[in-house]
């Protein structure tokens, strides 16, 4: 039996797993446009259904960002030294992550970063098996509030793996904000790896949204669902429904929950009014073309090398460096 490393935490003034689900939810739903932030959507439930999602036929971006990595692994893997830190950001199950180490298990190091230690134990068991050779520092932390890794990457060249097109669920400038800090964490040698979605016709678009077995549905719903569990919630998941629209203007989907009917709800000791057809915006995934992303890139400092697409160009996986 190989020994699995133990998971490493850094101090409360590097990251914070914030436990601040009450705030949040009494904060979003006070405001005009009623809001709920996306990082709540994951807790066991809705990682189950957000893993459903990745292999429902009209969610294209997990496949094709695969598709992607397997067709550019090896040029991406020819920048890897013995003694590489290869930094994961948010790194859930580790899958795609197995396409490059595949090639370099046996000279690197793998730091899987993720607030979800449930998620960071399963992988790291997983990834053992298969590479015993691999040296794996799992990190508990938060990328989004990360500013320094613990001691000893400090003199390692560190490459950060960011895929998904989770970049997208941010607004441009607070992309800019946490690739600047990416920056920073990964150090003058550093590179950054990115996946990020592509503009493209909005029906499909709008189709990887609202799929036809309501899986993005459920998801979504499951906010709501969340918030009646653990803060003694009393919304009726009967009378709002899911909405996902294209906004040309911004380019970005948009994802909301609407009510059916004038309502209230208690969340967290809190009543809040729901309008019939108000909705709660609960998640933006904005799509770029390729200059656009080139440029986002540029302005947090980095300079935009490679890039990797699909024939349909549907997808794009960067090399920032
Ligand atoms: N970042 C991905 C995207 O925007 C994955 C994702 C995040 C997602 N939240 C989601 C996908 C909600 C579907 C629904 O596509």
């Amino acid at each position: 039996m190989r020994h699995v490393p133990t998971l490493e935490r850094l101090p409360a003034c590097v990251t914070t797993i914030t436990d601040d689900f009450s705030l949040s939810v009494i904060h979003g739903l006070s405001r005009v446009q009623k809001t709920l932030p996306c990082r709540f959507f994951y807790d066991a439930r809705g990682s189950n259904l957000f893993e459903e999602i990745t292999r429902l036929a009209e969610y294209y971006p997990t496949r094709t960002e695969i598709g992607i990595l397997n067709g550019c692994a090896a040029e991406i893997v020819d920048g890897f030294s013995s003694g590489d830190v290869l930094l994961e950001f948010g790194s859930g199950s580790s899958l795609k992550t197995e396409i490059l180490l595949d090639h370099i298990a046996d000279r690197i190091t793998y730091v899987p970063l993720d607030v979800s230690e449930a998620a960071l134990a399963d992988a790291t068991a997983r990834l053992g098996e298969r590479y015993p050779e691999l040296e794996i520092r799992p990190l508990v932390a938060d990328f989004s509030s990360l500013t320094k890794l613990p001691n000893g990457f400090r003199d390692s060249r560190k490459t950060g793996f960011f895929p998904g097109s989770t970049i997208g669920n941010l607004a441009p400038n607070e992309a800019i904000t946490l690739l600047s800090n990416f920056r920073k964490v990964l150090g003058k040698q550093g590179r950054l790896i990115i996946g990020v979605d592509l503009k493209k016709d909005p029906r499909v678009l709008v189709r990887a949204y609202n799929d036809a077995s309501g899986v993005t549905a459920a998801f979504n719903l499951n906010l709501l669902a969340r918030i009646n569990r653990e803060l003694a919630g009393t919304f009726d998941l009967t009378a709002f429904h899911h909405k996902a629209i294209y906004n040309p203007r911004v380019g970005r989907i948009e994802m909301h929950l609407v009510s059916d009917c004038m309502q209230d709800a208690t969340a967290a000791g809190r009543s809040f009014h729901f309008n019939m057809g108000e909705s709660i915006h609960t998640e933006n995934s904005y799509k770029y073309t390729l200059a656009e992303f080139r440029e986002l890139a540029e302005k947090a400092g980095w300079k935009a090398n490679r890039v990797w697409t699909d024939d349909g160009e549907q997808f794009s996986v960067h090399e920032l460096i």
